[in-house]
């Protein structure tokens, strides 16, 4: 070795001690007759210091002509530190350098290997592996190393096989474009690149394997965002003979197993939630619960009134806001009223809101339309309590939802801002019972809401019921959604080949594209396929959520930019 520790080892008990040290310059400080160096490595850092008085003078020109990020690695004695420093490990030693060694000198950084300053994403993006030496950054890939090794050991302990599947496949459609790559021997033939192996995991059911995973690299051409990669990894998995809550049970366990792991963090048990409640409660199938406020439908609960906008609206509904800081001036209420005019500006113009001070006093945007008593009475109606804001909004069921949405998106944002804290750190739930299609109205057709190899929520011998209103069937699919964001998704799967050509052919695949494009599949499902159903977990978005951060590209070493180019190596390019 070319060290006999690293520069988070030593401490007072190695005073006295002759240690080598390898690493990068971090740090120096120069002060006339005392020189200190700041040495790190991927470990930590150690304090070096040389003293004109008393270090060797080729040590002291050396030490001088250090430059940030040259690579050395020094020989010195351990002595115990004037000025601790409790921030770090080896906060109270530092080592008096007697050799030093240039290992390699680094040019003048583009950007200083620290947090403290803000530098552009592109230019940390050029040069990644600079970026990669903040600590920061290793400490979010330490973080995905340790969460895939709790799910080695945890889906291992429960009989899962780690198996591979093939990147050059045919494609699984998940939604997304395919990344092709063409085939050099077959002219005009391309590979897709997988979206997801969903296929190849059911083969392996068919195949006889109970249960597999494998931490898989899925590859997708859509449109980024701060949660989303054209190359992404999921812990994807599958299991044959199970029902819903067998898959729900399992992963459940696996996640609190992970952030007990991690985090030291004890979640309870995640609430199933309904889409269609998802959707009445909160407007999204992804809810951030951290912040409660559901909305309040209000329509049939509504005082005595005056108040004409109300009048022949399908939907009033509201939410009512923890004001305990009286934040919402009129400017703030302005302001969201301006983030729904994006959706509906009618919806927008009539915007009802009260203020409930902590005093019991009300004052509200409709003090002429009702009494004290009144406003008093639909305040309790929405169990509103003393420091809150109510914001109704109504108009057609839909626009109404979208925007009560917006507006409580625009208050969690406000409170993020605030630096409020919300009722829960971590509220995961597992989001239920999606519909099995929706009608797409540009394509004027149906497409599966998950992907098309969902089972319904059907008995065969109600499968016509998907040639009547296939919208109104639902589907044996679930998300799990942490903190609003959706972390993982699977379904059970259709085993039987016959319903699976029926949903492709609701989904508009003519005979002649099922067999081209999933004859083999359909085949397979022919050869006694035992019930089966899976999930997969966004491994990135997972390591993001955990240390509460929203943007996945800090958990992936090389990731692409938002624009899906790594201007590192300036891929794509013209080959
Ligand atoms: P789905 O498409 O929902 O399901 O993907 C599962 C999870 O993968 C993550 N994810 C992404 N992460 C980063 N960048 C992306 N572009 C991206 N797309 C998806 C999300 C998501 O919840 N085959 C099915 C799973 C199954 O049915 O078993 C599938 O891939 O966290």
């Amino acid at each position: 070795m070319l060290r006999t520790h690293t520069c988070n080892a030593l401490n007072t008990k190695n005073i006295h001690q002759k240690v080598t040290l390898c690493g990068w310059v971090q740090y120096i400080r120069n002060k006339g007759n005392i020189i200190w160096v700041d040495l790190r490595d991927h470990y930590g850092i150690t304090q070096l210091v040389a003293e004109i008085a008393k270090s060797s003078p080729e040590v002291i020109t050396q030490i001088q002509q250090l430059q940030r990020e040259d690579v050395i690695q020094i020989t010195g004695i351990v002595i115990e530190r004037s000025a601790k420093n409790k921030a770090i490990c080896t906060g109270d030693i530092e080592v008096k350098v007697t050799a030093i060694t240039m290992l390699n000198q680094s040019k003048i950084l583009p950007f200083p290997i620290h947090d403290k300053q803000e530098i552009s994403e592109a230019i940390r993006m050029q040069y990644r592996y600079l970026d990669l030496r903040r600590k920061t950054l290793q400490d979010n890939l330490i973080l995905k190393h340790h969460v895939i090794q709790q799910v080695n050991q945890f889906l291992s302990e429960h009989h899962f096989l780690n198996l591979e599947t093939p990147h050059l496949i045919k494609s699984t459609p998940e939604g997304a474009r395919d990344f092709l790559v063409p085939a050099r021997q077959f002219k005009e033939h391309f590979y897709a690149l997988p979206q997801s192996p969903q296929i190849l995991k059911q083969l392996f059911m068919v195949a006889g394997f109970d249960r597999y995973y494998q931490i898989a690299k899925c590859f997708r051409d859509e449109d980024l965002r701060a949660d989303r990669q054209p190359e992404f990894t999921q812990i994807d998995c599958e299991m044959a003979f199970v029902e819903q809550e067998d898959v729900l049970n399992l992963f459940e366990k696996l996640i609190q197993k992970i952030f007990k792991k991690i985090k030291n963090i004890d979640l309870p048990s995640f609430p199933r939630i309904s889409y269609a409640q998802a959707i009445k409660m909160y407007g999204t199938d992804k809810p951030d619960l951290r912040w409660g406020m559901p909305f309040i439908a209000i329509k049939d609960r509504l005082p005595e009134h005056e108040f004409l906008p109300w009048q022949n609206q399908a939907h009033i509904a509201g939410i009512v806001v923890d004001d305990k800081e009286n934040f919402y001036s009129r400017k703030k209420i302005d302001q969201i009223k301006k983030a729904i005019e994006v959706i509906s500006p009618e919806i927008a113009h009539r915007l009802v809101y009260i203020k409930y001070a902590k005093s019991r006093t009300i004052k509200s945007s409709v003090d002429k339309f009702f009494t004290t008593e009144q406003l008093q009475l639909l305040l309790n109606n929405m169990q509103a309590k003393p420091s809150s804001l109510v914001c109704i909004l109504s108009g057609s069921y839909n626009a109404t939802q979208q925007a009560l949405a917006t507006l409580r998106q625009v208050i969690i944002q406000n409170k993020i801002l605030q630096k409020q804290h919300p009722e829960k750190k971590f509220s995961p739930a597992w989001i239920t019972d999606f519909p099995l299609f929706s009608w797409d109205n540009t394509l004027k057709k149906y497409t599966a809401m998950h992907h098309p190899f969902t089972a319904p929520q059907l008995h065969q011998k109600d499968w016509d019921k998907l040639d009547h209103q296939p919208e109104r069937v639902m589907a044996q699919a679930y998300d799990l959604v942490i903190n609003g964001v959706e972390i993982g998704g699977g379904s059970l799967r259709i085993h039987q080949s016959m319903l699976q050509k029926k949903i492709f052919n609701i989904l508009g695949f003519t005979p002649e594209d099922m067999k081209t494009q999933f004859g083999f599949f359909l085949d397979a499902l022919q050869y006694g396929t035992p019930p089966h159903g899976g999930i997969a977990i966004g491994l990135d978005r997972l390591c993001a959520i955990i240390i509460e951060k929203n943007t996945i590209r800090d958990f992936i070493p090389f990731p692409k930019n938002h624009q899906g180019k790594d201007v590192m190596m300036e891929a794509p390019s013209i080959i």
